[in-house]
C-alpha cells in the first residue's frame, strides 16, 4: 500500500520548501482544517436534526439551515482567532468585517475572507454544499487596528485559497499560488490525505452550468452562447452536457475534474449578477487559474477587479480555458 500524506504533513512539506515561509499559513490551515472537520460532523448530522423535526419541534429545516450558516460561521471565526495569527475576518455572513481584539492576533499578518456555507440550500435535501476561503497579508500597518483597505484588495494579492466540499466525501481544495492539491477527509480517523495532486483543469469541456430558468432575463451574448452550446457540431463535441447543482463550490468542484464552464451572469435587474466578488469568485478564480482554467467576468480577469465593498457581486464565468474565451467572445460581439 502505497504511503498516504496527510494534509497537515502536505503543508509543512510545501514550507519547508520554500526559504521565506514562516510557518504561519501552516497554522491557518490547521484552523481551517479544524474548523471543516466541525461542520462535515454538523453537515451529517442534518439527516437526523429533520427526523426530531417531524416528531413536533416546529420550523426545524429552515432553522437548521439557517443554524449552519451561523455555526460554521462562528467555528470558522473561532479557530481562526485562537491561532493569533489572522488579524481580521470578513464572511458573507457578517455585514461588517470583525476584527480579532485578543492579545494574540494584535499585530498579526493575514486576514481572511470567507463564505462559511456555500449553497446553503441544499442542505435540507441532502445535496452537495461547500465552504470557500481566501488569505490575504494586511496592508495596513500592523501596530494598527485591521481596516477595511486589508479586505478590498484584488484577488491577485491573495496568499492562499480554497474550499471544503462536503459531498459523497469530504474533500478541501487549495492553493498558495503553486498549483492546486485536494485532500479527501477520512471520517474513520479524523484525517484530510492527498488524494488529488496537482489538479488540472482540462483545457476544453463538454459541460456547461447555468441557473437556465433565468435565461430570459440573460443578456444577449450569455443567451447566444447558451444556444452554441446546445448544438450540434461533432468536431467540438456539441451538444455540450448540461449540470447545475445550485452549489457554486459543487458545480466548480465537477467542472474542475472533468472539464466545464459555470457562470452566473447578469440578469434582469442585476446588472452584477449574484456571486459575490471577495470570498467566492476570487478564491475560485485563483484555484481555476492555478490548475491552468480561466475567470472572468465576461469582459475581464475576476482576479484584476478593483473591490470597492466587502459584499460586492459580479458576474462569473469559471472553468476550461477554451470555453471561457468563447463565452467571451459572444459577449464581445455584443458589445460591438
Ligand atoms: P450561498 O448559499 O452562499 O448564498 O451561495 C449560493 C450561490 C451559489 O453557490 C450557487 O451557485 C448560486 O447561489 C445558486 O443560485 P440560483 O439558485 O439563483 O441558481
Ligand atoms: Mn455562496
Ligand atoms: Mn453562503
Amino acid at each position: 500500500m502505497k504511503d498516504l500524506i496527510t494534509l497537515g504533513e502536505f503543508v509543512i512539506k510545501k514550507q519547508h520548501e520554500r526559504a521565506d515561509a514562516t510557518g504561519d499559513l501552516s497554522q491557518i490551515f490547521g484552523a481551517i482544517r479544524l474548523a471543516s472537520k466541525l461542520v462535515h460532523r454538523e453537515i451529517n448530522k442534518a439527516g437526523i436534526a429533520d427526523i426530531v423535526g417531524l416528531s413536533g419541534i416546529e420550523n426545524v429545516q429552515g432553522e437548521q439551515q439557517q443554524k449552519l450558516d451561523l455555526y460554521a460561521n462562528e467555528k470558522f471565526k473561532a479557530a481562526l482567532a485562537a491561532r493569533g495569527l489572522v488579524c481580521g475576518l470578513a464572511s458573507e455572513e457578517e455585514e461588517h468585517f470583525v476584527e480579532f481584539t485578543q492579545p494574540l492576533s494584535r499585530g498579526s499578518k493575514y486576514v481572511v475572507l470567507i463564505d462559511p456555507v456555500d449553497g446553503s440550500s441544499n442542505i435540507d435535501v441532502n445535496v452537495a454544499v461547500g465552504t470557500i476561503f481566501s488569505i490575504y497579508k494586511r496592508v495596513s500597518p500592523p501596530d494598527g487596528p485591521v481596516m477595511l483597505e486589508d479586505f478590498l484588495q484584488p484577488g491577485t494579492e491573495q496568499v492562499a485559497a480554497g474550499y471544503v466540499i462536503f459531498g459523497s466525501s469530504t474533500m478541501l481544495v487549495y492553493t498558495t499560488g503553486n498549483g492546486v492539491n485536494g485532500f479527501t477527509f477520512d471520517p474513520s480517523i479524523g484525517v484530510f490525505y492527498l488524494s488529488h495532486e496537482n489538479m488540472q483543469l482540462p483545457e476544453d469541456g463538454r459541460i456547461y452550468s447555468v441557473n437556465e430558468g433565468n435565461y430570459v432575463h440573460f443578456p444577449q451574448g450569455v443567451k447566444r452562447y447558451i444556444k452554441h452550446c446546445q448544438e450540434i457540431d461533432p468536431d467540438s463535441s456539441r451538444p455540450y452536457t448540461s449540470r447545475y447543482i445550485g452549489s457554486l463550490v459543487a458545480d466548480f468542484h465537477r467542472n474542475l475534474l472533468k472539464g466545464g464552464l459555470y457562470f452566473y451572469p447578469s440578469y434582469a435587474g442585476n446588472p452584477n449578477g449574484k456571486l459575490r466578488l471577495l470570498y467566492e469568485c476570487n478564491p475560485i478564480a485563483m484555484i481555476a487559474e492555478q490548475a491552468g482554467g480561466m475567470a472572468s467576468d465576461g469582459r475581464r480577469r475576476i482576479l484584476e477587479i478593483p473591490p470597492e465593498e466587502l459584499h460586492q457581486r459580479t458576474p462569473f464565468f469559471v472553468g476550461s480555458r477554451n470555453m471561457v474565451k468563447d463565452v467571451e467572445r459572444f459577449i464581445a460581439e455584443e458589445d460591438r
